[in-house]
């Protein structure tokens, strides 16, 4: 069902993962996974093109379909299809509500290390980024730390918290307890939540996650979250994310937005099918994600013991602290020049990844083998 992940079939793609860097280094940087798309996915496009069904968005019944998925993979949860709206993509989602509900220079807090372009896009829209990092402990782990956010919250001018739950890149999922938490804070302090979903779909066994909605409080009320079918089923290039308002006050915020945040689509008969159609794909790359972890953790363990990985509790995106093998601040510069392995690099996660690069694992075993083969010609003497 995911297909080889052949070299020979992947260098067809045309894609940033496949067209930034020369066909001798691997890349192994963007989240983009290399699985074959799923077959009700590719009917659902291929059926649009023979109707010349190539118009305009309508959201159609993606709000029915991505409820049903939610009822049925996120928890039990049961989002209100009219609180649903399609939006071209999360960070521009994201992007247009911080527009609407802060001012011009007004605060965003996020958690880095924290997905690059929670900094980027959010200054482009002319905000300020306020930090509340997560705690890192000896042991390589990560969890938020709720006093320091809480100390950010009161900053003058902050005018929403952004969180990512499961978080990209450390692959946390928060707990129920947790969450509630942050809803207590964010509504003392009169600070509307965004929550970014998007690796939802992709929660590895073991891990639970728990949607912000699925809360009984008034913050989670006032909250929008933003999931999406483009990470959990590969499709990023079609164009359609998803906003879910908590309640009518922040639907109007969307419905205001409509104009600015028309997805493809193609995208969102894709999106259907996948919510509706797709999930033994999705099951089929989960299983296959959760065994690429512990092949990831041996192969570090062989081949670069000084590389420090903790499996995570969702998604493909593999955090590695290469603080050890004393390649500097970027350690990604240091696989691609020398190993020919393109990984992302840390410190575009904010100063807390300075020495750590973080490795798409959403491929086969061969080709993490071939990853971490050319990270560890890379540092051989
Ligand atoms: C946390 C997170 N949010 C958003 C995105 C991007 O989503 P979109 O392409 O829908 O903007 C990604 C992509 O990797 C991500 O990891």
């Amino acid at each position: 069902m995911l297909g080889d992940c052949s070299l020979t079939r992947l260098r067809a793609r045309t894609s940033e993962k496949w067209r930034t860097y020369p066909d001798d280094v691997l890349p192994s940087f963007v989240a983009e996974m290399d699985f074959d798309p799923a077959e009700p996915i590719k009917d659902a496009v291929r059926a649009a093109l023979a109707a010349g069904d190539l118009g305009y968005a309508h959201k159609g019944s993606l709000g029915e379909a991505f409820a049903e998925f939610a009822a049925d993979r996120l928890g039990g949860w049961s989002p209100d299809p009219d609180l649903i709206f399609a939006i071209p993509d999360v960070m521009t989602g994201i992007s247009e509500v911080v527009r609407a509900i802060t001012p011009p220079d007004g605060g965003v807090v996020i958690n880095p290390p924290v997905y690059p372009p929670f900094f980027f896009r959010l200054e482009q829209a002319g905000r300020r980024i306020v930090r509340a990092p997560l705690a890192a402990a000896e042991d390589g782990s990560y969890d938020l730390d709720i006093e320091c956010l809480d100390r950010v919250l009161t900053e003058p001018g902050v005018g929403a918290y952004l969180l990512c739950n499961p978080h990209n890149p450390v692959g946390r999922v928060w707990s129920r307890q947790q969450l509630t938490t942050i809803a207590d804070v964010c509504d003392r302090r009169g600070v509307p939540v965004l929550v970014d979903e998007i690796h939802a779909p992709l929660v590895l066994p073991g891990g639970e996650h728990v949607p912000f909605h699925t809360l009984d409080h008034p913050a989670a009320r006032r909250a929008i979250v933003f999931s999406s079918a483009t990470k959990g089923w590969n499709i990023p290039g079609l164009k359609c994310g998803i906003a879910i308002a908590g309640a009518a006050a922040a639907a109007a915020i969307l419905a205001q937005r409509w104009d600015a945040l028309l997805a493809s689509h193609l995208g969102v008969h894709a999106s259907v099918a996948a919510f509706r159609h797709a999930r033994p794909w999705l099951d089929a790359v989960v299983a296959q994600l959760d065994a690429n972890t512990r092949v990831l953790s041996t192969l570090l363990a062989e081949h670069l013991p000084g590389v420090q990985y903790r499996r995570p509790q969702a998604s493909f995106l593999a955090w590695l602290d290469c603080r050890d093998l004393q390649l500097g601040d970027d350690p990604a510069a240091e696989f691609l020049a020398r190993g020919r392995v393109a990984l992302s690099s840390g410190r575009d996660f904010g100063s807390e990844g300075l020495g750590f690069a973080r490795l798409n694992i959403g491929t086969s075993p061969e080709l993490i083998a071939e990853a971490v083969r050319r990270m560890a010609a890379a540092v051989a003497p």
